[in-house]
């Protein structure tokens, strides 16, 4: 058996174009709009040899491949590993790495703790560090709102949201970069997340605990099912992880391409601070727009085909959202960002039995923090270069110098 990055080698079938890019690449990553939409001219399916996988990058085909788990499973790994093939870095995701009919009975546990319901209970706290913050930027007037705003404020709302009672902000961002990037090959970017991996893992694990979390809060909801034999106390332990790896790094990713689509867009901010309304769609079009989560896989677990072409069992298929979510077939204007678009349909949070559920949590939070601003700030002007931080899973930005000026 012919292996490439942990997964099984294969020929593409004829009709496949075959692209000889590496996706992966640092460059493409800062700036992948061209590999978009050179991945969705070539057709349904490409074929990447120096990786051996399929990409799909045109809207219908890639919502297709990753809500359809019967056929493209998350079992074998979300990366380029192929789970069946070779023992992942961890012990797999018992939420996001597994099929039906598992995966229904820890989502389901997952699903109670970030109903609507259980978050309201946050909103308050939400509001108030939200204002805090908000109000220590204006101050300032030039930040670094990478560091200032989309670090600090997740860091700050959700390890007590979940009910830690020992909190390492920088541990917790390393921690998702950590699992991200794992997900792509053996290339710089995850040889240098895994390098923290001594000491951050032991770190995380232990945060877990139940003996490490309060008796109120997400964690506590989550051992509470324990309790009442819904899950073991290990899984327990293994979904509160699962908050740990995606829901701290992807709302932060969040956060800073949203200040940069409205510092980039100041008349669709202007729109927003005369029309409040606005803004839930103007975040899912930030979603549509930037696609935070911009390339995950699904593996082929039999002969198949996808838009009439075969697909061995076996193949790694590359969704990557991000070609999806600004494909012109299906959205007019991709490369505009508009806050009253509403884009339905969009793949920022993936689609299908997947799709996350931590989404409304991740909704509470950057809304608590544009409706913080837009009552105390006039305009959010750049104040030097955005630089994008290259990632195989993830696009966010690496700094994103600002000026907050007052109402
Ligand atoms: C802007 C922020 C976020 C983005 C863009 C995002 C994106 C995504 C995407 C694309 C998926 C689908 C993965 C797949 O189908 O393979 C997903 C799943 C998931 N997300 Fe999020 N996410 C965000 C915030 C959060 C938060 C705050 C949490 C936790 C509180 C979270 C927890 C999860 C979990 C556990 C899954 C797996 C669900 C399952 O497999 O059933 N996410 N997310």
């Amino acid at each position: 058996m012919n292996m490439i990055e942990g997964h099984v080698a294969f020929d593409p079938a004829p009709g496949i174009p075959v692209w000889d890019i590496d996706p992966y690449d640092a460059a493409i990553l800062r700036d992948p709009f061209p590999y978009y939409a050179g991945l969705r001219e070539r057709g349904p399916l490409v074929y990447i040899p120096r990786y051996s996988v399929l990409a799909a990058g045109q809207y219908d085909t890639t919502r297709e491949i990753f809500s359809d788990h019967e056929r493209f499973v998350s079992s074998r790994g979300v990366g380029l590993n192929d789970f069946r093939h070779g023992t992942p870095w961890r012990k797999p995701s018992i939420i996001l790495e597994v099929d039906p009919p598992d995966h229904a009975r820890t989502r389901k546990v997952m699903a109670r703790a970030l109903s609507p319901k259980a978050i309201a209970a946050f909103r308050e706290t939400f509001r108030e560090t939200a204002e805090t913050l908000v109000d220590q930027v204006l101050a300032k007037g030039r930040i670094e709102a990478v560091a200032e705003l989309a670090e600090a404020f997740p860091t700050t709302v959700f390890p007590r949201a979940v009910g830690m009672t020992d909190s390492d902000p920088r541990r917790l961002v390393d921690y998702g970069a950590m699992v991200f990037n794992a997900m792509g090959p053996d290339n710089a970017l995850r040889r240098d997340a895994m390098a923290r991996q001594a000491d951050i893992v032991p770190w995380i694990t232990a945060a877990c605990g139940r003996a490490r979390l309060t008796g109120e809060g997400l964690g506590a909801i989550i051992y509470a099912a324990a309790d009442a034999g819904e899950i073991t106390e290990d899984e327990a332990g293994m979904l509160v992880r699962s908050f740990l790896s995606a829901g701290v790094d992807t709302t932060v990713t969040g956060i800073g391409n949203m200040l940069w689509c409205l510092s980039q867009n100041p008349a669709e901010y202007d729109r927003l601070k005369h029309d409040p309304a606005l803004i839930r769609p103007a975040i899912e079009e930030m979603l549509r727009f930037t696609s935070p989560v911009h390339t995950f896989a699904r593996t082929a677990d039999r002969q198949t085909t996808v838009a009439g072409l075969p697909i061995p069992e076996g193949a790694k298929i590359i969704c990557v959202l991000g070609a999806a979510n600004s494909d012109p077939q299906k959205w007019g204007d991709p490369e505009r960002y508009r806050v009253d678009r509403r884009p339905q349909g969009h793949m920022g949070f993936g689609a299908g039995i997947h799709g996350c559920v931590g989404q409304n949590i991740a909704r509470a939070e950057i809304e608590a923090l544009l409706t913080a601003m837009i009552a105390r700030v006039d305009r959010i002007e750049p104040a030097g270069a955005a630089v994008w931080r290259p990632g195989n899973a993830i696009r966010s930005l690496d700094r994103l110098p600002l000026t907050f000026v007052a109402s």
